[in-house]
C-alpha cells in the first residue's frame, strides 16, 4: 500500500493580499505547510514581511516573500505581479483578500468613505485579476479566490459600504470565471464568504462593545453559535486554490456557522 499523501498544494504559486495578519496570514501558513511558494502584500511593510519571515522559519527553507503594495494603485499591482512571478517561478494562484470594514448606513456615509470603501474591497480585485489573468493563463489549471463575506447576502443597514463592496466581490468573481470558461482556459475563479472571525476587521466592535457582548452580538444569527476561525476560512480557500476544486467555478462558498441558512 502507498502511505504518500502529497501536499494538497504542491508546486502552487500563490501571491495573497493584505497578509499581514488576520485570515491573509492564516492562508499564508496554511498554503505553505502544503507545500505551495506564497507571494504576500500588505499595506503594512513590517507586519506582512514578519509574517514571510516566520513562514520560513517554520519550514526552514525559502518558501515564502513579502512586499508593500496598496492594493487601489494599478503600477503596484503590475510590479508586484513580476516580481512575485520572478521570486516563485510563476504565478498560478491568486487571492484577493485585503479589504476594509466601513460603519454607516445610507444617510450617514460620506461618498468620499464610499468611494475609500469600493476602491478597496471591490477596485483592487478587478485590477489583481486582470493583470494576474496573463500570468494565470501561462500556469493552468489556475484559480483566483476573491474573499467576500457573509455581508454579500445578510444586509446589516449600518454597513451599507461594505454590503454592497461585497456583493459586487461575488459578481465580479463569476463575470472573471465566464470569462475564462469561455476563452476555454483552465483558470477557475470563485468567491469565498466568512462570517465573523476576531481579526483586526473586528476590533472596532470589540473596543466598543467589550468581550462578551461583542461576541454574543456577533454570533446570535450564527446556528453554530461560535465566530469563525482563521484556519476554517483558510481551509476553504486552499480547497478552492488546489486542483481538488478542479470542476468548481464561479461559485460562492459561505464559511459561516449555518447563518445563510436561516
Ligand atoms: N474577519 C471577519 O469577520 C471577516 C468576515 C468576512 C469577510 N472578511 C474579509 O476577509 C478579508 C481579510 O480581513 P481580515 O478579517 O483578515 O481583517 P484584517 O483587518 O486583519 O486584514 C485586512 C488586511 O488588509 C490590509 N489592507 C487594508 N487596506 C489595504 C490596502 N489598501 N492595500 C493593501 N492591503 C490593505 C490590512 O493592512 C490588513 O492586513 C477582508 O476582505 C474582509 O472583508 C473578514
Amino acid at each position: 500500500m502507498n502511505n504518500h499523501v502529497a501536499p494538497r498544494a504542491a508546486g502552487k504559486q500563490v501571491f495573497i493580499t493584505g497578509a499581514a495578519g488576520g485570515l491573509g496570514a492564516a492562508m499564508a501558513r496554511m498554503f505553505a505547510r502544503h507545500g505551495a511558494k506564497v507571494f504576500l502584500t500588505d499595506i503594512d511593510a513590517d507586519a506582512v514581511t514578519a509574517v514571510a519571515d516566520e513562514i520560513n522559519r517554520e519550514l526552514s527553507d525559502t518558501v515564502a516573500w513579502a512586499a508593500t503594495q496598496d492594493v487601489r494603485d494599478e503600477a503596484a499591482w503590475i510590479e508586484r505581479l513580476d516580481q512575485a512571478a520572478k521570486a516563485m517561478g510563476g504565478l498560478s494562484v491568486l487571492v484577493n483578500n485585503a479589504g476594509i470594514g466601513s460603519l454607516g448606513s445610507v444617510e450617514q456615509i460620506e461618498l468620499k468613505e464610499w468611494r475609500r470603501v469600493m476602491s478597496i474591497n471591490v477596485e483592487s480585485i478587478l485590477l489583481g485579476c486582470k493583470h494576474a489573468l496573463p500570468y494565470l493563463r501561462e500556469a493552468q489549471p489556475a484559480s483566483i479566490v476573491n474573499i467576500s463575506s457573509l455581508a454579500a447576502f445578510k444586509v446589516d443597514p449600518d454597513y451599507a459600504a461594505y454590503n454592497t463592496s461585497k456583493a459586487a466581490v461575488a459578481m465580479l468573481t463569476k463575470s472573471v470565471a465566464m470569462d475564462c470558461t469561455r476563452q476555454k482556459i483552465d483558470v477557475r475563479c470563485n468567491s469565498v464568504h466568512p462570517a465573523f472571525v476576531r481579526t483586526g476587521i473586528v476590533a472596532p466592535f470589540y473596543d466598543a462593545l467589550g468581550e462578551e457582548e461583542a461576541t454574543r452580538k456577533l454570533t446570535r444569527g450564527i446556528p453554530m453559535r461560535r465566530l469563525g476561525e482563521p484556519d476554517d476560512v483558510a481551509y476553504a480557500v486552499l480547497y478552492l486554490a488546489s486542483d481538488e476544486s478542479r470542476y468548481v467555478t464561479a461559485a460562492e462558498l459561505v464559511v459561516d456557522g449555518g447563518a445563510c441558512a436561516i
